[in-house]
């Protein structure tokens, strides 16, 4: 039966870079035999603008019928002065937490093609291969109470709140764990358990699902340590795994590390295996409508599609082997652009991934 693909263009360069996404998905529809159909929908500003909030009942009722998502970017200047609750962010938090989507797997993977467009060092990331394992619908993101009230003495107070029980550690730390057998073994478990009792809890848990795990080494880390040695000496790192907020932030430090936040793709999963897909980086207004984004993290978060949702690892290698030959032929977006290569633009960029993914075949 063929699978439904749900696709969220959303803000910003959103459209641009999806519109490459579903050009490769189109690709192995017609010519590779994938069987899928595809619906659009609304999500972020876009939806706020045509129907008033960010997450229309229709698009989060497409997306739980869908069996995956394909998302680009939300957000923009121009729906920052509305009130928090009905921003574009809260789209995509609202899909998130709608879809029970609570494991986001963020690889980041550095391009041997791309090692000289790292701002550190060549030999500090070479080879480098980290898939941070971030608890996505839980956390400070999620946690009640929270709002800004008016103390008795007439000063606003600000409140967040951090909070887990013990069964969402439990789960994403499984995840974690399935994935370190795939790979090299090793779980990183970061939290900030010198301060905050909600990760002593995060620590305990996470130590309790290594003993289900014998075959895997688990390692902790505190957060602000982490945010060091990932700059210090990434390659320590097989499988980080961590909260909602502390993944947030230390997965775009670890884009960086990579070359450019524009090659990172992203999965969140649900417990079944469905899951929503996005490149790491947001809507960049500032080159929106330009031509100019690089749509590879997009194109990339397909391949993580056909792997998680799809069941077809073998297209999604396919796909992943259209990308580093693209890079092999020098052509560079702006944001990976170095000395002697070829600059093009994203819709460029996308043809000559499908192009290259036909030549493969
Ligand atoms: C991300 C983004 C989102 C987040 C924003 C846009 C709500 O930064 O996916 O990392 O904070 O999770
Ligand atoms: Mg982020």
């Amino acid at each position: 039966m063929s699978k439904n693909i749900l696709i969220l263009p959303g803000d910003g360069i959103g459209p641009e870079i999806v519109t490459e996404a579903v050009k490769v998905l189109a690709t192995l529809r017609d010519d590779f035999g994938l069987d899928i159909d595809m619906d659009e929908a609304l999500v972020g500003g876009a939806a706020i603008d045509a129907t008033g909030g960010p997450l229309p009942g229709a698009t989060l009722d497409l997306a739980k019928e869908a069996d995956a998502v394909l998302l680009g970017a939300v957000g923009g200047p121009k729906w920052e002065p509305l009130d928090i609750t009905i921003r574009p962010e809260k789209g995509l938090l609202g899909l998130r937490a709608g879809l029970g989507l609570f494991a986001n797997l963020r690889p980041a993977i550095l391009y041997p093609q791309l090692a000289d467009t790292s701002t550190l060092k060549p030999e500090v990331v070479s080879g480098l291969n980290i898939l941070i394992v971030r608890e996505l619908t839980g956390d400070i993101y999620f946690g009640q109470p929270r709002g800004v009230r008016v103390l008795e003495n007439g000063e606003r107070q600000g409140i967040n709140t951090m909070v887990y029980t013990e069964s969402e550690i439990r789960r994403i730390c499984r995840v974690a764990f399935d994935l370190a057998r795939t790979r090299h073994k090793r779980v990183c478990s970061v939290d900030k358990a010198n301060v905050l009792e909600c990760t002593e809890l995060w620590r305990q848990v996470a130590t309790e699902v290594a003993a289900e795990y014998p075959d895997v080494a688990l390692s902790h880390m505190y957060v602000d340590n982490a945010a060091m040695q990932l700059v210090r000496n990434p390659k320590q790192f097989d499988v980080m795994v961590t909260g909602n907020m502390f993944g947030d932030i230390l997965s775009d430090a670890a884009s960086m590390l990579t070359g450019s936040i524009g090659m990172l793709p992203s999965a969140s999963l649900d417990e079944h295996g469905k899951g929503m897909y996005e490149p790491i980086h947001g809507s960049a207004p500032d080159i929106a409508g330009q031509g100019v984004a690089n749509p590879l993290a997009t194109i990339l978060s397909v391949a993580m599609m056909l792997r998680y949702s799809l069941g077809d690892a073998g297209l999604a290698d396919r796909v992943e082997a259209a990308v580093s030959r693209v890079l092999d032929q020098g052509l560079r977006t702006p944001d990976i652009l170095s000395q002697g290569m070829q600059q093009v633009g994203t819709e460029a960029m996308g043809d000559a991934v499908i192009a290259a993914l036909v030549a493969g075949a």
